[in-house]
């Protein structure tokens, strides 16, 4: 059995997800390859990263992602912090001969994401960036049936990504809400996925014109070192720099039309990233709320049967959970990590690239670039290649 190194670069939200999957993934998706946890790293090398390296069982754990990077027993670099980062890691991982994978959205600009396909094409390595709602059994089964044509010619497509996590005005302006740390708010953040989701299912989208919004304009200092100044213990407060709420109209590529609304302050969704697609043959909806569900309205049956029924996404021939529990055993979020990952490890066995890749990743970010320009100009503007 072959084993891939991986060094993981973050150690909370997202460093627990891709950590459980790590841990999961040979247990319920053997292979010829496997992947071994050699070192975890965050930014300061405290009791906490070394008590989470131990907890998902990294044989190391790291404070200086450079000296990482460095290290001939690394495989592959997997980029897990936020946004401002994964431009330079991802340069110094590509420089080093490193698979990459990289959290979403790729990048905090477009510039940036471009830079860093270069790279990654110029090394020749694999890279994936982790718009891990493809693989949701049921988002891959939407997919499946788009391309066997029961959606026949899609008209409209509507993805929403809600949640309500900073709706209390006294919730601490963390790294999410700086735009030199995160790029943008809502829109690189939910919205990101939303577009990713729609360029997947339905097709590239060409124009929009958006409008994003900042409800609350300064937020209390984290002073726990989670905001701009790294600094524990500061108080008073700091500016908000990116959006609350961010929202679109698109023009896609095969002539249908997208409406897509994200916010963080949609008051009890808490992760509600929809989409709804109608096409002249059927239509489906599917949200993350109750992620094991597809809805599904077939247009080609007699008129007196025609309405949406909700297919329970579990049976063993559907994408992926097959290798979990029997039907109507349903799984969660965190399986959509495993997913990607046995997604990735399938591709360096057979070497292929994954998807999406960073040329993917550009693409998404072109649309978030775009909607930023139509914001500023109040106009439609077109997506740039
Ligand atoms: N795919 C998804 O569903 C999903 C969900 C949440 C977040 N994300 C993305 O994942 C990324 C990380 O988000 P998060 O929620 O895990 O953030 P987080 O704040 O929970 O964790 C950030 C991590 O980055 C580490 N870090 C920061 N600076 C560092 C440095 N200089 N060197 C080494 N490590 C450093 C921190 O130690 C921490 O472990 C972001 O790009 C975010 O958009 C994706």
């Amino acid at each position: 059995m072959a084993e891939i190194n991986v060094a993981l670069i973050g150690h909370q939200f997202m460093g627990k997800a891709h950590s459980n999957a790590y841990r999961q993934l040979e247990r319920f998706f053997p292979g010829r390859y496997r992947f071994r946890m050699k070192v975890l790293c965050g930014k300061a090398c405290s009791t906490e990263l070394e008590a989470t390296a131990r907890q998902f069982g990294w044989e190391e754990f790291d404070c200086e992602w450079e000296r990482v990077m460095a290290r001939k027993d690394i495989d592959v670099v997997d980029i897990s912090t936020p946004g401002y980062l994964h431009h330079p890691m991802a340069l110094a991982a590509a420089a080093a001969g490193k698979h990459i994978i990289c959290e979403k959205p790729l990048a905090n600009t477009l510039a940036e994401s471009k830079e860093m396909l270069r790279a990654v094409e110029k090394a020749g390595v694999k890279h994936y960036v982790n718009y891990n709602y493809r693989r949701v059994p049921a988002v891959a089964y939407a997919k499946r049936l788009i391309e066997e044509g029961r959606v026949g010619d899609v008209y409209h497509y509507h993805g929403s990504y809600l949640q309500d996590w900073i709706i209390d005005p006294s919730f601490p302006l963390v790294w999410r809400l700086e735009k030199k740390h995160a790029g943008s708010g809502a829109l690189g953040d939910i919205a990101a996925h939303a577009s990713d989701l729609a360029q997947y299912l339905n097709a590239d989208i060409t124009e929009v014109v958006g409008q994003m919004t900042t409800f609350i304009k300064e937020r209390p200092l984290p002073g726990d070192g989670s905001g701009a100044w790294g600094a524990k213990g500061k108080s008073g407060k700091g500016k908000v720099t990116v959006d609350d709420d961010s929202n679109f109209l698109a023009q896609f590529k095969n002539g249908s039309i997208g409406v897509f609304e994200s916010s963080r302050f949609a008051g009890g969704r808490r992760n509600f990233n929809n989409f709804q697609i109608y096409g002249s043959k059927g239509s489906l909806a599917w949200n993350m709320e109750r992620m094991n569900e597809l809805e599904v309205y077939d247009r080609t049956e007699a008129s007196v049967n025609q309405g949406f029924k909700t297919i329970m996404v579990t049976e063993g021939d559907h994408p992926y959970v097959g290798a979990w529990w029997p039907p109507g055993h349903i799984i969660g979020y965190e399986h959509t990590f495993v997913h990607a990952l046995w997604d990735f490890l399938s591709c360096l066995e057979e070497d292929r690239m994954p998807e999406p890749s960073f040329r993917e990743g550009v693409k998404v970010q072109a649309v978030l670039d775009a909607v930023e320009r139509s914001a500023k100009s109040k106009k439609w503007v077109k997506v740039r290649k």
